[in-house]
């Protein structure tokens, strides 16, 4: 099986600085040799670089950055199709989650290219569910759910081949919702595990009935992951922590179930800012996360059926 890195520099999308520097983190915490030293054949296609889009200013004048942001998602569809089309599973370092409007676009053209639904598991805080109108910040990483289930008003955005089907996307992990986000969520119909929801069922029966429902498509399964997922204590490493996240034991539990199901067909790992930072913890962390998803596992034996 191969896996191919794919480096998305981007921090255009959030408020703070320093999601440039993802790429370059992820590759010091070793997640290529992570993932060799799992069986893994992994190659390393560099960073994707953007070119600026002419772009005209948005009626929402909170917006920042639009003309660059939309360069980037142009930039990377292109190089997230490519990458689907050149190893099993392309895994997107990111950067802030605006990149995730071109990966999953590009991943999702390439499933319609072979007949196959695309599902979505959002590991995340926000739901990232605002349209140019309705988002307050202007921060466009808050925008891309909107924009790949093919909501209106993302006109200054690249034409979607594929949109993505709400009912295909499980969030997990909640616990910042903005009421035009809340009300999109109920309209579209996204299955949606928030921090209650995991406090009082745990994470494994929800995903497993996500997961039973990819594999009765034969869909192919992309996993978004955003760093403010986890619980800040653990990985301060991310603009826009929230308190009450995903502990360890659960992040593991889910990339594990993930691994043992041999559904996931591409990965993003976004929202690093190693700026914020401890000596290299949160790097760390969500490279071991990786790990679990590619197959480490602490006993080598099959854990059964999940
Ligand atoms: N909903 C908030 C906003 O639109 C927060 C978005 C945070 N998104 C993220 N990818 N960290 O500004
Ligand atoms: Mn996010
Ligand atoms: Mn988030
Ligand atoms: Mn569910």
């Amino acid at each position: 099986k191969s896996c191919c890195l794919v480096g998305a520099p981007v921090q255009t999308g959030a408020s703070q600085p320093g999601c440039i520097m993802g790429p370059a983190a992820f590759r010091t915490a070793g997640l290529g040799a992570t993932l060799t030293s799992l069986g893994w054949s992994v190659e390393d296609r560099g960073d994707v670089s953007m070119a600026l889009e002419d772009v005209s200013p948005h009626p929402n004048a909170a917006i920042h950055h639009l003309a660059e942001t939309v360069g980037w998602i142009t930039a990377l569809t292109k190089a997230a199709y490519d990458a689907a089309n050149a190893c099993d599973v392309p895994v997107f370092m990111g950067g802030d989650h605006s990149l995730s409007a071109g990966t999953v676009a590009g991943v999702a053209k390439r499933s319609k290219d072979h007949e196959r639904p695309l599902f979505l598991l959002w590991l995340d805080a926000h739901p990232d569910l605002h349209t140019l109108e309705s988002t307050d910040s202007g921060n466009l990483h808050g925008t891309p759910v909107a924009y790949l289930t093919g909501q209106p008003g993302f006109e200054a955005f690249p034409g979607l081949e594929a949109p993505l089907d709400p009912r295909n996307i499980c969030m997990m992990g909640l616990r910042s919702v903005d009421d035009a986000e809340r009300d999109r969520i109920a309209e579209l119909g996204i299955d949606v595990h928030d921090m209650r929801a995991i406090d009082e069922n745990g994470v494994k029966a929800p995903l497993v009935a996500f997961l039973d429902r990819v594999r009765a498509a034969n869909g192919d399964l992309h996993v978004s992951f955003d760093v403010d997922f986890l619980d800040p204590s653990i990985a301060p490493a991310v603009g826009t922590t929230v308190p009450g996240g995903a502990t360890f034991r659960e992040a593991h539990l889910i990339m594990e179930l993930l691994h043992d199901s041999g559904l996931v067909t591409s990965l993003d790992l976004v929202e690093l800012n190693p700026f914020l930072d401890e000596r290299g913890r949160t790097a760390r962390l969500m490279t071991d996360l990786a790990a679990s998803l590619f197959g480490r596992r602490v006993l080598d034996r099959m854990t059964g059926s999940y």
